[in-house]
């Protein structure tokens, strides 16, 4: 099989998370004997060419991270100038997050499913993950083993072209956490990252609290 891979992530390669995810991937995907070209959607020289390889080919594939709930504004933009395809394209999607619990990304994925239909193709399935905040931060080892599950979901797309067994299904992870560890993010966070986060604006020169709010309590 031949695919078309989009990184759909408005940050450039070298600091994209979906871009680290994607190498994983495609090294899966080069295993089982399938071959791929890349396009980056942060670079817009890439634009025209990554237009002509949607239209010429079957298999397609865009990863993407969510950006405030949905897809990245520059991936919309470029999406937005594309012809929808006739024939017998398939587009899939790698849709990937910050946050861990599978239910937060569902949203994105219902979007995504409507999204191949109005672009003329047949949906190939999305595969769901977050916790992926950190991947850009780590490096050698530690990097290989937040990826690595990405390496056999390589293998499958190669294999079945699409997303929608069971193993795909599962990659997900919980959709959402039990409660008494849902208790204790919440715990963790109000003792010591809201406070992290308090240092690091007074540092960058922040003079209110972080949760201020101006126009409360004024009808605004
Ligand atoms: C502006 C912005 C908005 C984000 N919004 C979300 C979000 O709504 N949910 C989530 O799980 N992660 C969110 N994230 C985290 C990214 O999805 C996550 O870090 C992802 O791995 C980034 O991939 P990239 O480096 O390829 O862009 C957001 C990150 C940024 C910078």
């Amino acid at each position: 099989m031949h695919a078309v891979i989009m990184n759909g992530s408005p940050r450039v390669r070298k600091h994209s998370n979906t871009d680290r995810i994607l190498a994983r991937f495609l090294q899966g995907m080069t295993e089982d004997g399938s071959t791929f070209e890349q396009y980056e959607i942060s670079d817009r020289k890439q634009w025209e060419r990554a237009r002509t390889a949607f239209q010429h080919n079957d298999r397609i594939l865009i990863a993407l991270p969510l950006y405030v709930e949905n897809i990245p504004g520059l991936l919309m933009e470029f999406l937005e100038t594309l012809i929808p395809r006739g024939g017998d394209a398939t587009l899939s999607f790698i849709l990937q997050g910050g946050f861990a619990e599978g239910a937060q990304l569902r949203c994105g994925e219902a979007y995504l499913e409507m999204l191949a239909g109005r672009l003329g193709c047949r949906y190939g399935g999305t595969l769901v993950k977050g916790d992926n905040f950190g991947i850009r931060l780590t490096e050698g080892k530690e990097q290989e083993r937040i990826t690595a599950p990405y390496r056999e979901m390589g293998r499958v797309y190669s294999r079945e072209g699409s997303f929608f067994s069971e193993e795909c299904r599962k990659f997900t992870g919980p959709e959402t956490f039990p409660f008494f560890t849902r208790l204790l993010i919440s715990v963790v966070f109000r003792m010591i990252a809201r406070k992290r986060f308090a240092r690091a604006a007074r540092a960058w020169g922040a003079t209110r609290p972080l949760d201020d709010r101006p126009y409360g309590g004024r009808g605004v």
